[in-house]
């Protein structure tokens, strides 16, 4: 959580408050529920004539793989997406409610909606929850005022910045955007990047991995490229695993009969229904 001098004043209660709930917690022998780490590896760069998204596609549940290929850019708006990174179920969630609002805002101002207002409605959400709904976000589109990035965190601060990355992979991924990026890219090469920032994240960082979505916003066209890339190719199966019988030789051998006295024998029919 990035804090500032003025608001750690309020969380300092909090943090008086957790501390004696946790207490009073252990007490009757029970832990608290620990926080949820997920990995993620999602990023965004403005290019000359638009913004690239790019996500990862693994879904993880503590060690376990939960889902390889799932999909991790989120539709807002016909000209803004989102990636979240986080808990899944609030990043789909809150990307659904602001998309479902923002479809009513341009219902009744009859504008496609500016990147600015997503952020504000998505930044304001998130606050207004201190931080409770898990979802960290790449927020990237082009609208009447050009295209637009921004990074918002779970607690509603935000990042208004030509890169960004979000998720357990965004040091990897940073590395590679702070090492070539350039302002003014061509498409194909901001697309290049995008996927480079991305397959830096699945291979450095245990909690992202498989493949390379990426979403291309330009004025009036967005290219959703669901997959990109297959980073992790599964192998064929070159060998034969099955072995013949008494390819083990059986050295010994000894059959003791249980000796069973039967009590009761009762027959019941399956239940099918
Ligand atoms: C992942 O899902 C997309 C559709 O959502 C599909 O086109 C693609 O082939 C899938 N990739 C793999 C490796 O299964």
């Amino acid at each position: 959580m990035k804090t500032l001098a003025i608001i750690q004043v309020p969380f300092l209660f909090y943090f008086f408050r957790n501390a004696v709930l946790e207490g009073e917690v252990n007490k009757v022998g029970c832990s608290l529920p620990t926080a949820r780490k997920t990995g993620t590896t999602i990023c965004g760069v403005v290019f000359k004539d638009g913004v690239v998204l790019g996500a990862d596609t693994r879904a993880t549940e503590g060690m376990v793989v939960a889902d390889k290929n799932c999909s991790k850019i989120h539709y807002i708006s016909p000209n803004i997406y989102c990636c979240g990174a986080g808990t899944a179920a609030d990043t789909e969630m809150t990307t659904q409610i602001i998309s479902s609002n923002l479809e009513l805002h341009g219902l009744s101002t009859g504008r496609l909606p500016r990147v600015a207002t997503a952020n504000r409605m998505l930044k304001q959400m998130l606050f207004r929850y201190q931080g409770y709904i898990g979802a960290a976000l790449v927020l990237g589109g082009v609208d009447c005022n050009g295209p637009h990035l921004y990074s918002i965190y779970p607690h509603g601060s935000t990042d208004k910045l030509p890169y960004v990355t979000m998720g357990s992979g965004s040091l990897a991924a940073m590395a590679v955007f702070e090492d070539r990026y350039k302002p003014d890219m061509e498409e194909e090469a901001a697309k290049q990047l995008v996927r480079d920032a991305i397959a830096a994240g699945i291979f450095n960082d245990l909690g992202s991995g498989s493949n390379i979505d990426l979403c291309v916003i330009t004025k009036g066209k967005v290219d959703y490229i669901r997959p990109h890339d297959e980073a992790n190719k599964k192998g064929i199966r070159t060998g034969d695993y099955k072995y013949k019988g008494g390819t083990t030789g059986v050295l010994t051998k000894v059959v003791t009969p249980l000796d069973l006295e039967l009590v009761d024998e009762s027959v019941q029919t399956m239940d099918t229904s």
